[in-house]
């Protein structure tokens, strides 16, 4: 297809292509527009010679070898910001389907279960409103979540590794509490994991951590399934010391149809559609346009992630 400007090639299925499909589809591109499925590690980069801008279709790019990228002067963009308000908002949906058992609810009824009118002992759940959420990354969407557990009347406590204010700024600015892992992990009702994946962030959440949480407590993952030991939240799902989880993200996507997390009434799981909202989708789109466009033009992309590049 040729638009006003460029000559445009998609691929054309929803599954995502090989590595080999895209090679052979993107030998001679100057831009590649990337969702987080598509691997663009040292190799593939080497087989696309043209290349002068990786467009990522998401905030997260930890399936982008950066560091590789602006080796070779290939400016690398993602889509920050658009997507906070939406990721968050899924967030609390995880949130308040765990901690009530919407899910599990719904399915009741489905099954034809719902024989007695009202029961004292009907499918309790855990209390949101004046719990304690800790809040692990106080990114964007970290302090988008925090923002609307105020509604909920609760003690919020973050512990963060990278921003851009003081401690004490950030702690006015979101209305919580800066604590270490540890405590965060001890005190928290519930635990929201809202970092990006990198060698650091890798099984951020293990064994050791889960052991640290409050017996009962729920987790909730709606950044990168490798933050968490996907087996170790396993047992602490089986052996009753988690209450619960909402899960968005998983070490394998899809996840394996044989997953032992799937035959878990506790755990309520969703496809990666944290940003999947009609609204924020387009504008991701948009944005996605203007980044490969100004970096294909020679100017600067409005969202940079390796301004170094220049
Ligand atoms: C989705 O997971 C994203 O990083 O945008
Ligand atoms: C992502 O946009 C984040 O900073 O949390």
């Amino acid at each position: 297809m040729i638009t006003g400007m460029f000559y445009v090639t998609t691929w054309p299925s929803e599954h995502p292509p090989s590595k080999e499909e895209i090679v052979e589809m993107a030998a001679d591109c100057q831009g590649l527009i990337t969702l987080l499925s598509d691997t663009i590690d040292a190799d593939m980069i080497t087989n696309l010679p043209n290349l002068k801008v990786i467009t990522q279709y998401a905030v997260g790019y930890d399936n982008i070898d950066v560091k590789e990228a602006t080796r070779r002067g290939i400016i690398v963009t993602n889509t920050p910001g658009v997507l906070t308000e939406t990721t968050a908002d899924l967030t609390w949906s995880l949130i308040m389907a765990t901690a009530r058992r919407i899910v599990e609810a719904d399915r009741y009824i489905r099954k034809g279960n719902w024989n007695v009118a009202w029961g004292p002992q009907l499918l309790l759940g855990a209390d949101i409103y004046d719990a304690t959420l800790g809040i692990i990354g106080m990114g964007r969407i970290g302090k988008a979540v925090a923002r609307r557990a105020q509604g909920f009347n609760m003690r919020v406590l973050f512990h963060s590794r990278s921003h851009n204010e003081s401690i004490a700024a950030l702690e006015e600015l979101v209305g919580a509490q800066s604590t270490s892992l540890d405590t965060l992990l001890r005190e928290s009702d519930i635990v929201s994991l809202h970092v990006p994946l990198t060698s650091a962030t890798i099984h951020l959440i293990g064994e050791k951590e889960l052991g640290i949480m409050k017996k009962g407590s729920i987790l909730v993952n709606t950044s990168r399934g490798q933050v968490v030991d996907q087996d170790a939240l396993y047992r602490a799902l089986t052996s009753g010391h988690l209450g619960g989880a909402g899960l968005d993200v998983f070490t394998e996507e899809p996840i394996p149809k044989d997953s032992p997390l799937i035959g878990l009434p506790n755990v309520v799981l969703v496809p990666h559609i944290g940003s999947a909202s009609k609204n924020t989708r387009a504008t991701m789109a948009t944005m996605c346009a203007k980044n490969i466009i100004a970096a294909l033009n020679g100017e600067r992309p409005p969202n940079i992630v390796n301004p170094e590049v220049l």
